[in-house]
């Protein structure tokens, strides 16, 4: 019985195959999806991540995203989404948890990511901390170039 449950839900990697439900997924929270994203942001951001993206997958609904990249000397979490009607399961901070083990693995000394103001307290709840860094942003001018979302 027990064995049949851990079938059922798990965290697995993401695929390419993923890319249109993480996209619903992601579009599914207001504000989340960033309209001027490239169209081929998922598939950049998988490539990217290479073995550190994962999803939540519960009888085949994906309830859960997260990505990260190492880089080296860092690591940055990029997405993290939980959908609405799975929150406060520990969803979230299993797949924080997943992407953190493997870090540790390699040795990668610092994880960062710019959170979103309403889940600071979800970030704090696991440990997380202001960095002694400041975050700053250049809007990279384009053709159709909007303001960024963030
Ligand atoms: C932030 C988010 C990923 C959290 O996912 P989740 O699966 O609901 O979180 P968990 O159930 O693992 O929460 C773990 C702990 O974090 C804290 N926490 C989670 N959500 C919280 C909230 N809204 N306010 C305060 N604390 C919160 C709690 O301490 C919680 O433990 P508890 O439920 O036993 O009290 C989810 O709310 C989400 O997808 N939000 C919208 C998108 C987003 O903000 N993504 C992050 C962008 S940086």
């Amino acid at each position: 019985m027990t064995f049949l449950l851990r079938q059922r839900t798990m965290i697995r990697k993401a695929t390419e195959e993923d890319i249109p439900v993480i996209k619903q997924l992601m579009q599914s929270e207001p504000d989340y999806w960033n309209q001027d994203s490239r169209p081929d942001a998922l598939r950049i951001a998988l490539g990217s991540a290479k073995d550190l993206a994962f999803v939540w997958d519960e009888e085949g609904s994906m309830l859960g995203f997260i990505c990260a990249h190492d880089l080296g000397f860092r690591a940055y979490l990029s997405e993290l989404i939980v959908h609405r009607s799975a929150r406060r399961r520990g969803i979230g901070k299993q797949l924080v948890q997943r992407v953190q083990d493997e870090l540790v693995q390699r040795k990668c000394p610092v994880l960062f990511s710019d959170v979103w103001r309403t889940a600071e307290m979800f970030y704090r709840s696991l440990g997380w901390s202001e960095p002694k860094v400041t975050l700053l942003r250049i809007k990279l001018e384009g053709e159709n170039s909007q303001p960024p979302a963030i």
